[in-house]
């Protein structure tokens, strides 16, 4: 018989759900997830432990991207299965004593869930034992601002996540929700966006010969879309002083 535990660790969230809500603390307090965080983007994110490298890597990268994506409106949230003190030490030891890759002095401002006893990271699929049973893999949830997961990225232990990719993922959403449209392979802002295919014949037709609009078959259409004009829309605008 599976016992309660067991049961939670084969939970997984999915996409299009509301984001499974916890408390919990943090080096930055306690939070109240995801309803503290609503009107907002946030990125909640698990590295398997404090004091390794690649996520220290991470770590460091993250926090010098965090005005990027609070830019952006996005919060981030990390996590792993270490405690408090673990987690203060560690990113204490960052600030003070790590140089890497022309990253120095970094300070880790946003919070840092510890999470002991497993509780969250099981609520969230992060615990995935043929990888490990006593670390969450590197577990990457977009939540929009109405709380709903939008995207979810799974990686092992030793493999470091890539930051373009992550901050990419943010504006392809940020522009979907926008603009009404969808982006492909390789997608950069900039590049051409994708029209939603059209409804019937005739829609596809008369989509076929708008201007501005290319059609590569009746399902496949593009048009351009501006970076200025994505990032005019999406990014906080800074005050004028
Ligand atoms: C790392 O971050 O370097 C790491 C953490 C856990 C297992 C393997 C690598």
């Amino acid at each position: 018989m599976e016992s309660a535990k067991e049961k939670w660790v084969n939970v997984m969230p999915r996409i299009g759900e509301p984001a499974p809500s916890f408390k919990a603390v943090t080096t930055q307090g306690e939070i109240d997830f995801p309803k503290q965080y609503a009107g907002k983007w946030v990125i909640l994110f698990s590295h398997p432990a404090d004091f390794t490298p690649v996520c220290t890597s991470e770590f460091m990268t993250f926090a010098t991207m965090a005005p990027q994506f609070a830019e952006a409106n996005c919060e981030l949230v990390g996590l792993s299965v270490d405690g408090l003190y673990s987690h203060i030490a560690w990113l204490r030891t960052i600030k003070e004593k790590i140089e890497y890759r022309g990253m120095k002095n970094v300070e880790v401002k946003f919070p840092l869930i510890e999470d002991i006893k497993m509780d969250v990271s099981s609520l969230y699929g992060m615990i995935q034992p043929g990888e490990s049973s006593t670390k969450a893999v590197r577990a990457v949830f977009y939540i929009d601002p109405k709380g709903i997961i939008r995207t979810i990225m799974y990686y092992p232990l030793s493999t470091g996540r890539n930051f373009d990719e992550l901050y990419r993922t943010l504006i392809a959403l940020q522009t979907a929700d926008a603009f009404s449209v969808a982006t492909p392979a390789d997608w950069r802002p900039g590049d051409e966006v994708i029209v939603p295919t059209a409804g019937s014949c005739g829609v596809a037709k008369k989509r076929m010969s708008t201007k501005g609009i290319k059609c590569y078959d009746w399902f496949f259409c593009t048009k351009k879309l501006s970076k200025e004009k994505i990032f005019s829309t999406i990014l906080k605008k800074k005050k004028k002083k």
